[in-house]
């Protein structure tokens, strides 16, 4: 018997847009995790994503509905919801429907990009969205690097891709030499899958017989559960990249891939991104688009036939994975109760047995 598929409803933070898409007043439609939703942003700048149907007569507030101030009005009756998607004003009446709430969905802007946070049983988001510079032990900032939205990005929607394979690459040490055509494969210097988040750090050697002191460059990653990570290289072109990949149905993601390149000597203050940094991206794009070619086409496979070397940390990996994964509700607790018990209670409430 094939084995159940990967659940699509994992739970975590999936970037849903880049934030400069999404401007003051705009109201944008998508579909994630098998639901319509809007992202809108308020007057002020504050972002929300809701359920997309208005709760009065259930109209679609993203064909027409529009900013007022702080609120969303529907384009129907014209009640407005507020960033919590409580309802705040019903225009022909007195009072609001104070207890009536479009769903929505924790959100945060982090790394010029737009998070939810989803989780099937509603809890709140029990850990975060890593920054991509404030989390890794440098003092780098955005502004060492060119800005990477939209040139240095790359977005590939409906793919027949699950998170889960983005992570596994995280332990994948023998795909790199057939996949991106490094020479050597990389050593492993650090699995930490001890909480939500894991860390992942690899050394790449370029040259025959370097040691792991002397190892060439490296990469660090910080997994933010099964939709979010963040990388930094070291010992090669300076670069960051952001892939992301967030269920929109039970087969298919969205990916998104964003790539920070550091600036070069003398374009310390060039508003955009150069032609250096253009290319410099292209060819990062280019490694996660070899990637994406084996994930969009590949099948999960499980129980896997794994080498010696590998068998450990692909266990470690799917294991950390299972935690994101919706555990089906158990039955409730079955009271038994005996003959005489129940003749006694009947008895007790007066009833003919
Ligand atoms: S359906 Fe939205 S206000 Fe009536
Ligand atoms: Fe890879």
């Amino acid at each position: 018997m094939a084995p159940p598929p990967l659940s699509m409803e994992p739970t975590g933070w999936f970037q849903v847009a880049w934030s400069p898409e999404i401007g003051v007043g705009a109201v944008h439609t998508m579909k994630y995790f098998g639901r319509e939703m809007v992202a809108w942003r308020s007057a002020s700048g504050r972002i929300s994503v809701f359920d997309a149907y208005c709760e009065h007569l259930g109209a679609h507030l993203g064909y027409g509905g529009h900013v007022v101030g702080e609120n969303l009005a529907c384009p129907f009756h014209g009640w407005e919801w507020n960033t919590e998607g409580r309802n705040v004003c019903v225009p022909y009446e007195e009072h609001p429907n104070k207890g009536r709430r479009i769903r929505s969905y924790p959100t945060v802007e982090r790394n010029e990009a737009v998070w939810i946070w989803y989780d099937t049983k509603g809890r709140e988001p029990y850990f975060d969205v890593p920054d991509i510079f404030a989390d890794f032990p440098d003092d780098k900032t955005a502004d060492d690097y060119y800005p990477p939205v939209p040139a240095a990005t790359l977005y590939c929607p409906g793919l027949e891709l699950h998170p889960q394979y983005v992570m596994e690459n995280g332990v994948d040490f023998a795909h790199f030499k057939f996949v991106h055509g490094t020479p050597f494969m990389p050593e492993f210097t650090r699995h930490d899958f001890s909480g939500p988040i894991s860390y992942v750090d690899f050394t790449i050697a370029f040259e025959e017989g370097a040691t792991l002191e002397g190892a060439a460059s490296g990469v660090e990653s910080i997994n933010a559960g099964l939709g979010c990570a963040v990388t930094r290289s070291w010992g090669m072109v300076d670069n960051r990249t952001m892939p992301a990949v967030t269920p929109v149905d039970d087969k298919t993601s969205d990916v998104r891939f964003t790539v920070w390149i550091g600036r070069k000597r003398g374009e310390e203050n060039t508003p955009d991104i150069t032609g250096f940094g253009k290319t410099m991206a292209g060819f990062v794009i280019e490694q996660f688009e070899a990637d994406i070619h084996i994930w969009s086409h590949q099948r999960y496979s499980d129980p896997p036939a794994l080498s010696r070397s590998e068998a450990q940390g692909f266990r470690a990996i799917r294991k950390w994975a299972n935690q994101f994964y919706p555990t089906p509700d158990g039955p409730d607790e079955l009271v038994t109760i005996s003959r005489g018990e129940l003749d006694d209670l009947r008895k007790a409430a007066g009833l003919a047995i």
